[in-house]
């Protein structure tokens, strides 16, 4: 039996955009058994669906490292325990991919960690959940379309993410129809600008940059129209002092890095401040150990 623990992943932070991710303490778990033959796969928790194998990510992702290694066993039983909210922008998607890779490579041993970040990034289409979802901590990446460089800076307790997000979902591919195909050299030059401040304030652990290091004009002005309350909601964060906040991947998650000594002051006004409002909220510590696998 094979056990894998998976961690949900924030992306973008602002600026970053499908370059910059974190890992959260939150989890799903896959158990993965060897059987004489077909596949059952057994799934519980947060947006359970009853997907046949084929169109199960988990099991896609397994089968993607089968066939890189030219191995497959016989048959599987999988369990998929899901604790991330999905089509949220939590990296939903990407902890079934990793959870799959690093699951069905702990079966045959063949791959090593550029392998499966080079193979999740190929299906994810970006490297940007799935490079923190391996690796825990914040880190930057870039997939050249064969191979993923990255770097990591692990993130320390003194700081938690605070996430609102809807019951409603949105999907990345449509979030990223509102993108324009081109756009202006100072908008680019902005971003190079406040990406750079923000891996340097996270460095530096400077948090009092992040509200201007997390500003952002690639992705965030175009997904507005789709994010209703965003500006709102950045408002409330920044009044409760927050000490930056932004659109979690492509949404519709609202995420804002908070002083974790504040985390009760700080749920208290939010969750006032939005009771009229369906939301959902939660304060979430960071995972600087990645995914965890344990063969039993
Ligand atoms: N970076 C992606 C996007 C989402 O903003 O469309 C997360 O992979």
């Amino acid at each position: 039996m094979i056990r894998v623990k998976v961690p949900a992943t924030s992306a973008n932070l602002g600026p970053g955009f499908d370059s910059m991710g974190l890992a959260l303490g939150l989890y799903n778990e896959i158990e993965i058994e060897e059987t004489e033959g077909g596949i059952e796969i057994v799934q519980e928790g947060f947006d359970y669906k009853n997907n046949s194998p084929e169109r199960n990510l988990v099991y896609r992702a397994m089968k993607t490292v089968f066939d890189e290694c030219g191995k497959s066993p016989n048959g599987l039983k999988i369990k998929i325990e899901s604790n991330i909210p999905a089509t949220r922008g939590l990296g939903s998607s990407a902890a079934c991919i990793i959870g799959g890779m690093v699951g069905a490579n702990a079966m045959y041993g063949l791959l090593g960690p550029s392998d499966i970040l080079s193979l999740a990034s190929k299906m994810e289409r970006h490297p940007d959940n799935v490079t923190p979802c391996l690796m825990g901590g914040f880190t930057v990446s870039y997939f050249d379309g064969k191979k993923v460089t990255y770097s990591k800076i692990p993130l320390g307790e003194e700081i938690s993410l605070a996430v609102v997000y809807p019951d409603s979902k949105l999907s990345t591919g449509k979030a990223r129809t509102t993108l324009p195909y081109k756009v202006p050299h100072r908008d680019a030059a902005y971003n190079a600008a406040h990406s750079a401040l923000l891996v340097s304030a996270i460095a530096g652990k400077r948090y009092n940059l992040l509200t201007e290091a997390m500003q952002d004009k690639l992705h965030q002005p175009y997904r507005i129209k789709m994010i209703p309350d965003m500006e709102e909601i950045f408002k409330i964060y920044k009044d409760a002092g927050a000490y930056g906040c932004y659109l979690s991947g492509s949404g519709p998650t609202l995420a804002a890095i908070i002083a974790t000594k504040d985390k009760e002051s700080f749920s208290r006004e939010v969750c006032e401040k939005l009771s009229d409002k369906n939301y959902n909220f939660d304060i979430f510590g960071f995972d600087n150990m990645g995914t965890y696998v344990k063969k039993l």
